[in-house]
């Protein structure tokens, strides 16, 4: 990887990266968990307050380090012991990666199987095959595949793939993202998953909401581990950071709220409301059992499910190559000699190995997801509040690089007094949020906990 040849690329990248199983999958998931509308309306405004100047804190880091994150918050030894939060957001997205692999691997399932039915459009579906899917040997043999496509695709110039790659994948996504939500809310019966997505109860919003919301917005940007500033380190002094950040919240918040406006609608219209609304069957399954039945009711619905669900896998993928490329940037600039390819071995294989638990059992899934994604990457925001806000607050300047827009005016300031604050009582929240997901605690009804769940 030697860095990305223009802006855009540079922009289509790290949408890729940000735009992921996260926004299509996990943000409906998340949604339907946490009481719908009220949880959107405090998941934008979360974007806006946290995930926006997180994101420019790490995009500041990386490009100012041109470097691993490790080193790059290291600061050439004027900051040493910082390396300690990049070895713990590199130690993060490892984790990540090992499990993201395995559940890529659904979606590569799911986009063949539509491939091979492409004609008769009877691809598998329904309750059951999602659950043969996401656990088993075959979820295995699906995780290997992702991972050898993932070293592959990275070990022959990385930049110019991930480009070329989400040049395509990306605007495509976007129009099959549309023109579903169009279909599914023009589809009868819909007009009850609109409202469940549209129509806030603000009286709903509790702790819970807060907290899970706090994780979604973190994993959806990929903050706090170390993907988005590893992407900066590959960027030229010619991009204006804070237009290229701005430009990925936009894209990365319009995919998620357009794929809400997809499944839920398509869910009710298709007889999964109850799964909706978390009695019944697994919220999890809302996008791999309703979409399949909406392109059943398609004319020509086997064309579009395969494509979908190529788009899908390919959003996906493009994700797991900036966690990837964290842990294999450190690598190769740790010792250089090795080259790309055993750089990318070295992460891949235990990585495959450690994400083989995930592909057994999604139960462990779900804990390990539970430990990332509701501590783990709001720990990393966390550090990088702290970093930017009190440790190293001329990163600001960074910012101005290449940009006639005056942030970090508002963002200098914000870092140390608001960021810091916000993020030390999100990581509390995050913490509870664990707790009950594991249910390591059993809340008593009206108690601070009853409200986190
Ligand atoms: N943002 C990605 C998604 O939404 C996940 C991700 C998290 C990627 C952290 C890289 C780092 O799927």
């Amino acid at each position: 990887m030697v860095g990305f040849s223009t802006r855009i690329g540079f922009v289509l990248a790290a949408v890729g990266a940000a735009v992921g199983l996260g926004n299509l999958w996990r943000f409906p998931y998340a949604t339907s968990q946490n009481g719908g509308a009220a949880f959107l309306i405090v998941y934008l405004a979360l974007l806006a307050v946290v995930g926006i100047p997180a994101l420019m804190a790490e995009l500041s880091i990386g490009r100012a380090g041109q470097r691993n994150f490790v080193d790059a918050l290291a600061d050439d030894g004027r900051h040493p012991r910082w390396a300690g939060a990049g070895y713990f957001g590199m130690g993060g997205v490892f984790i990540l990666l090992s499990y993201y692999s395995a559940i890529t691997g659904w979606s590569l399932r799911y986009a063949i199987e539509a491939w091979r039915h492409v004609a008769d459009g009877a691809a598998p579906s329904g309750f059951d095959h999602f659950v043969d899917v996401i656990q088993g040997p075959d979820a295995i043999m699906a995780h290997l595949g992702v991972m050898v496509l993932l070293v592959a695709t990275m070990a022959g110039g990385a930049a110019k793939g991930i480009e070329r790659l989400n040049l395509i994948a990306m605007p495509a996504l976007f129009a099959a993202v549309v023109a579903l939500a169009i279909y599914a809310n023009t589809s009868d019966g819909s007009a009850a998953g609109r409202a469940f997505y549209l129509k806030p109860d603000l009286a709903a919003i509790d702790l819970g909401t807060i907290s899970g919301a706090a994780s979604q917005a973190f994993f959806t940007l990929s903050l706090g581990v170390g993907g988005m500033a590893t992407y900066a380190s590959y960027v030229g002094k010619d991009v204006d950071l804070q237009k290229a950040g701005t430009s990925i919240v936009a894209a990365d918040t319009l995919v998620a709220v357009l794929a809400g406006l997809m499944v839920f609608p398509l869910m009710f219209a298709f007889g999964f409301g109850e799964a909706v609304l978390g009695v019944g069957s697994n919220p999890a399954a809302g996008m791999y059992v309703a979409l399949p039945a909406a392109f059943g009711a398609m004319a020509g619905g086997g064309l579009v499910q395969a494509v979908f669900f190529t788009l899908l896998f390919l959003a996906a993928f493009s994700s797991g190559m900036s966690m990837i490329a964290v842990p294999s940037r450190w690598i190769l600039d740790r010792w250089p000699g090795l080259g790309q390819l055993r750089a990318l071995l070295l992460v891949a294989l235990p990585a495959y190995i450690l994400g083989i638990v995930s592909a057994i059992s999604f139960s462990t899934f779900l804990i390990i997801d539970s430990i990332i994604s509701r501590i783990v990457v709001l720990v990393g925001g966390l550090l990088l509040a702290v970093y930017a806000g009190w440790v190293r607050p001329e990163l600001s300047d960074e910012l101005r690089v290449a940009s006639h827009w005056r942030m970090d005016r508002v963002l200098r300031p914000l870092w140390r007094w608001g960021l810091t604050p916000i993020m030390a009582i999100l990581v509390v929240f995050g913490f509870l949020g664990f707790l009950t997901d594991i249910g390591a605690i059993d809340p008593a009804p009206g108690s601070l906990l009853a409200r986190l769940t």
